[in-house]
């Protein structure tokens, strides 16, 4: 806490949970665009919460991307997370299978000793399959393990950059464009408003679902996703923000 205060941190924690009206923020110092160590620093940021916010027998959804996972990473074995089951918030969204949250749902679980069930969605279903898989018994109890999540953590990221690493068709790339689209957060494409502007076809916990959630974790940072962190509260509510100086920053003085 000390070097924290020394660094002027808490001020930006604080400025920052004012303007983007969030409960609390916590800032590492660094760009995780620039360096990899600042990732695995939001990393412990996030695991150390997640020890501290653990309660009895909880379910704890988890997005994909490699923020989150870094959360993943990051996590050791803990009594209080014995009896968490981790899930993951939404089937596949086409990232490779280390970024998948299945994946980082039972690195989770591996690493802190918890348990953890597993959704195989694929990603990019056409209508047809969407609506014969939801009606699946095991994807039935899925979605209400899911959606009795306590705690949900979540990446975000820059549009483009997410629309590209999952391959999506040059047409999607350009309707984001078309549609101002900023930032990405579990398939959901918003622009700077906040106001979603393209969602995939995924199963999973839908922005509905999360207002029943207790506490939700937004795990992003780098100044290349400011636009994208600044925009994400209206789409997933989030109450504490784990971000880096430099996204901080960014936001504060150049949005
Ligand atoms: O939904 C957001 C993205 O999954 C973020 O991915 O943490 O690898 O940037 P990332």
């Amino acid at each position: 806490p000390l070097i924290k205060e020394l660094f002027g941190f808490t001020d930006l924690e604080k400025q920052l949970a004012r303007m983007l009206n969030l409960q609390k923020v916590i800032v590492v110092p660094g760009d995780s665009d620039r360096s990899d160590w600042v990732k695995k620093e939001m990393g412990k940021a996030g695991a150390r919460l997640l020890k501290q916010l653990a309660h009895p027998r909880q379910v704890v959804a988890v997005a994909g991307g490699t923020t989150v996972a870094s959360v993943a990473q990051m996590m050791t074995a803990t009594a209080g997370l014995r009896e968490t089951t981790f899930v993951p918030a939404r089937g596949g969204l086409g990232e490779t299978v280390e970024l998948e949250a299945n994946y980082i749902a039972s690195l989770m679980a591996q690493k802190s000793g918890g348990k953890y069930r597993l959704m195989h969605v694929p990603d990019q279903l056409s209508d047809e399959a969407y609506h014969t898989l939801i009606r699946e018994p095991h994807i039935q109890e899925m979605l209400e393990i899911l959606r009795s999540a306590r705690i949900v953590v979540h990446g975000v990221g820059d549009a483009q950059t997410m629309a590209k690493r999952r391959k999506s068709s040059p047409d999607l790339l350009e309707k984001l464009k078309e549609k101002g689209a900023v930032g990405e957060a579990f398939g959901y494409y918003f622009n700077a408003e906040g106001e979603i502007v393209h969602r995939g076809h995924s199963i999973g916990l839908s922005l509905e679902d999360l207002q029943s959630v207790e506490t939700i974790i937004a795990v992003a940072g780098g100044s290349s996703k400011a636009k994208a962190v600044a925009a994400v509260g209206p789409v997933a509510r989030p109450d504490i923000l784990i971000t880096d100086e430099a996204a901080a920053r960014t936001i504060l003085l150049d949005l």
